[in-house]
C-alpha cells in the first residue's frame, strides 16, 4: 500500500502543478457587446447596401473595442471608443446624425460607469458637444458630480478643453426627414429610424472589471427638455464588477420607468439568473408596461449577450475565446 501511495503522490503532484501552470498561461479573458439602436428592423425595409454599411460600422465599433481590451486595456477605455466611434458614424442616432428635437435643433444625452468602483458620470441636454461621452467620463473622472445637465455642462465641456462644435454640425438630411414624418403624425412609435437608435457598449476587461456606456440624440420631435433612459444611471446604463455591465436602447420613459439596467443586474446577484434569463425577464416587464427595445449585457463571468424586444436591434459582441458576431434582426 505504502509503495502504491508512494508512486500516485508524485503523480497527483504533477497534475496539480500542472494544471496550476495551465491556469497561469490560460489567455486572460475579455469580453465585449456594442448596439446602436433597436426597434422595428425588418429584412424587407433594408437594401443590400444598407445593411452592408450597418454591419461595416457596427463590426468598426466592435474592432475598436476589441482592440483596447485585447492588449490588456481597461474596459472603460474599449467602451469609451466603441461609442465615440459609433457617436462620429451620422447612421447613428448619437452624436453626429443625431435625430433632431420639435424646434429643430440636437440634445444629446450619454452616460458611462465604471463597475470597479461604481463612479458614474452623465450628460443630458447638451448642444455643442462633439462626443458626449467624452464629456460623461470627464463628469465622472473629473468632477465631484454623476449628472450635469444643458448649459452647465457645456460650461464644464469648454473649461475641461473637449471639442465644441455648431449644433447644426449634428445635421443630416435623413433625420431632418424624419423630423418632417412625425410632423406629420403618421409615423409609428416603433419605427427605429424615428425613435430609437442610441448606441452602447458593455465591456470586461482582463483585469476583471466592468464598465457600461450610452449615448443618444434621444427621440425624433421630443420637447419641453425631455431626457430620456441613457444618461440615467440604472436605468440605460450601469455597471457593477462581479455582476454585470448593461446599456439599453428603446423607448426611454419605459426604461426609466422599469429601471432597466439596475433592476437587470440586481436579478442577476440576487436572484442568481444567468445575463440572458435577466435579460430577458426585465425586458418583458417593460413589454408589459407598453414599451419595446433591447439591452446589451456583459456578465462578470465573460457572457455577452442581447436581450431583444423589437423586431431587430443594431448590435455586435466579442470575446476572447473567439466570439466576432455582427447582427441586425431579432432571428440571427
Ligand atoms: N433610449 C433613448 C431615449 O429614449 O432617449
Amino acid at each position: 500500500m505504502k509503495k502504491l501511495i508512494g508512486m500516485i503522490a508524485p503523480l497527483l503532484v504533477a497534475m496539480a502543478g500542472g494544471s496550476a501552470a495551465m491556469a497561469q498561461n490560460a489567455e486572460p479573458r475579455w469580453s465585449i457587446a456594442i448596439h446602436g439602436g433597436a426597434g422595428t428592423l425588418e429584412r424587407k425595409d433594408m437594401t443590400t447596401e444598407k445593411d452592408a454599411a450597418y454591419r461595416a460600422a457596427l463590426q468598426a465599433a466592435l474592432d475598436a473595442g476589441k482592440a483596447v481590451l485585447a492588449a490588456g486595456g481597461t474596459s472603460l477605455d474599449a467602451v469609451t471608443a466603441a461609442v465615440r466611434l459609433l457617436e462620429e458614424d451620422p447612421k447613428f442616432n448619437a452624436g453626429k446624425g443625431a435625430v433632431y428635437t420639435w424646434d429643430g435643433a440636437h440634445e444629446l444625452d450619454a452616460a458611462i460607469m465604471d463597475g470597479r468602483t461604481r463612479a458614474a458620470g452623465a450628460v443630458a441636454g447638451v448642444t455643442t458637444v462633439r462626443n458626449p461621452i467624452l464629456l460623461a467620463r470627464k463628469v465622472m473622472e473629473d468632477s465631484p458630480h454623476v449628472m450635469l445637465a444643458g448649459k452647465g455642462a457645456e460650461q464644464f465641456a469648454s473649461e475641461k478643453g473637449l471639442e465644441l462644435v455648431p449644433n447644426s454640425w449634428f445635421d443630416t438630411p435623413e433625420r431632418l426627414e424624419a423630423l418632417k414624418k412625425v410632423k406629420t403624425g403618421k409615423v409609428t412609435a416603433l419605427d427605429v429610424d424615428i425613435k430609437f437608435g442610441t448606441v452602447g457598449a458593455v465591456a470586461l476587461d482582463t483585469h476583471g472589471n466592468l464598465a457600461a456606456g450610452t449615448s443618444t440624440g434621444g427621440m425624433t420631435g421630443k420637447r419641453w427638455g425631455r431626457i430620456g433612459d441613457a444618461p440615467i444611471i440604472g436605468a440605460g446604463t450601469y455597471a457593477e464588477n462581479g455582476v454585470c455591465a448593461v446599456s439599453a436602447t428603446g423607448w426611454g420613459e419605459y426604461f426609466i420607468r422599469v429601471g432597466v439596467a439596475r433592476t437587470l443586474c440586481a436579478r442577476m446577484a440576487m436572484k442568481g439568473e444567468s445575463a440572458q434569463a435577466a435579460a430577458d425577464a426585465t425586458l418583458a416587464d417593460v413589454a408589459r408596461l407598453g414599451g419595446d427595445g433591447g439591452v446589451i449585457v456583459v456578465g462578470a463571468n465573460g457572457d455577452a449577450v442581447f436581450g431583444i424586444e423589437a423586431s431587430g436591434m443594431y448590435r455586435g459582441r466579442a470575446t476572447s475565446a473567439g466570439v466576432n458576431q455582427v447582427a441586425i434582426y431579432k432571428d440571427e
